[in-house]
């Protein structure tokens, strides 16, 4: 069975879909998630469900994040977040894939679940096989006292909020944003620096207001989905922090639009993708403004070569791109919570476009609790 939303219980403070609300929301939600958690004294975080105290942080060796569809790619984000910020080796997998392959459980790896509903059936039932096997898993969870917020051993509630559409959007922005809190937690009972955990802090602290200006420019953002709408398919690339970012805009595509799209590391494309550029398939790239912003206009060039069309995504106008929707800059390992938001608005324009059904995409349910 699946479960779906009462959706009518909730007001749509008009607004004409959910989707819209929520995108809408994300300000405030990402404030929510921030509220009475940050530390200035020592330039950390609280988190108060945690249950892991700084001996506990600093013996976990490894992270594991488990997750489905947009919460998989949030942990894709916080995987890389961990890494960068407190240099523990972590990665994200699906949760369906996790648990059909018998994994080795290791007893030093902190495993943590994200999931929107709590009640996701593939993520619940790896929870409970690491449970099994004596493993400590952490929640990342939107929905107070769900399933997988009840079997974990403690977590990081998400605050995003109800979220009514199927597609989820302020909750995969306060997912990253929970992620980023708990990488700046774990690095600083290890090697992060006070001044570090500071610029981090500050970083945080400017994601409301930059939301705020990303939506301030949703004319650009519907003019642009107009003219994308008429694509049968699109590719959308990204590298290394721009990856996952890619990813959760082209499923956020395919779900509302219908319109076939794929996500590819930009350094891929060359091993074979590029065989289907051509001026009738369009490029999302995503081209933050870090050290890898060379590469990036490198592989923009590429696709140029080859008369693609390209949409970028990036901290400054790109003169490779037919368009660019600027995105202000925040800190390098904090610029993927902001570089996705302009293509929700981007998946949603495309959609109304094409007269969807915008909050309920066929064959789609809020929460997949089957198998
Ligand atoms: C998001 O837009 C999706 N509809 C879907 O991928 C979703 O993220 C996935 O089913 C996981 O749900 P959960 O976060 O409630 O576990």
């Amino acid at each position: 069975t699946t479960v779906e939303w009462e959706a009518e219980s909730y007001d749509m403070g008009g607004h004409d879909t959910y989707m819209h609300k929520e995108i809408h929301e994300q300000a405030d939600a990402v404030d929510r998630a921030l509220r009475g958690r940050i530390d200035d004294r020592f330039s950390t975080v609280h988190l108060g469900g945690l249950n892991l105290d700084a001996r506990d942080a600093r013996a976990v060796r490894r992270v594991k994040i488990l997750g489905c569809g947009t919460s998989y790619h949030a942990g894709q984000i916080g995987a890389q977040m961990i890494e960068e910020l407190a240099r523990i080796p972590a990665d994200a997998e699906p949760a369906s894939e996790f648990r059909y392959r018998n994994p080795v459980v290791d007893p030093d790896t902190l495993y943590i679940a994200v999931s929107q509903s709590g009640e996701t059936y593939d993520v619940l039932a790896a929870v409970q096989e690491l449970k099994r096997k004596g493993a400590r898993v952490l929640g990342l969870v939107n929905v107070v006292g769900s399933a997988i917020a009840r079997e974990t051993d403690g977590g990081i509630y998400v605050h995003a909020g109800p979220e009514v559409c199927v597609v989820s959007t302020k909750c995969f922005t306060n997912m990253v944003v929970s992620f980023g809190l708990l990488a700046l937690h774990l690095g600083r009972t290890r090697d992060l620096s006070v001044a570090d955990g500071k610029r981090i802090i500050e970083g945080l602290r400017k994601l409301p207001g930059q939301i705020e200006e990303i939506l301030a420019n949703e004319a650009q953002i519907e003019e642009l989905a107009k003219e994308y709408a008429e694509a049968k398919s699109m590719m959308f690339i990204g590298r290394v922090r721009g990856y996952p970012v890619a990813r959760e805009a082209s499923l956020k595509l395919k779900e509302v639009s219908y319109i076939h799209a794929e996500a590819y590391p930009a350094s891929e494309l060359k091993h074979g993708p590029l065989a289907l550029i051509e001026p009738a398939m369009p490029t999302v790239a995503i081209v933050p403004d870090d050290e890898l912003l060379e590469k990036n206009r490198a592989a923009l060039e590429e696709i140029k070569a080859r008369s693609g069309r390209i949409l970028a995504v990036a901290h400054q106008e790109q003169e490779k791109a037919d368009h660019t929707i600027v995105v202000p800059k925040n800190e390098d390992e904090l610029d993927a919570i902001l570089m996705g938001i302009p293509l929700q608005l981007f998946a949603y324009y495309t959609a109304k476009a094409m007269g969807r059904d915008i909050d309920k995409p066929r064959n789609l349910a809020k929460s997949v609790t089957v198998e």
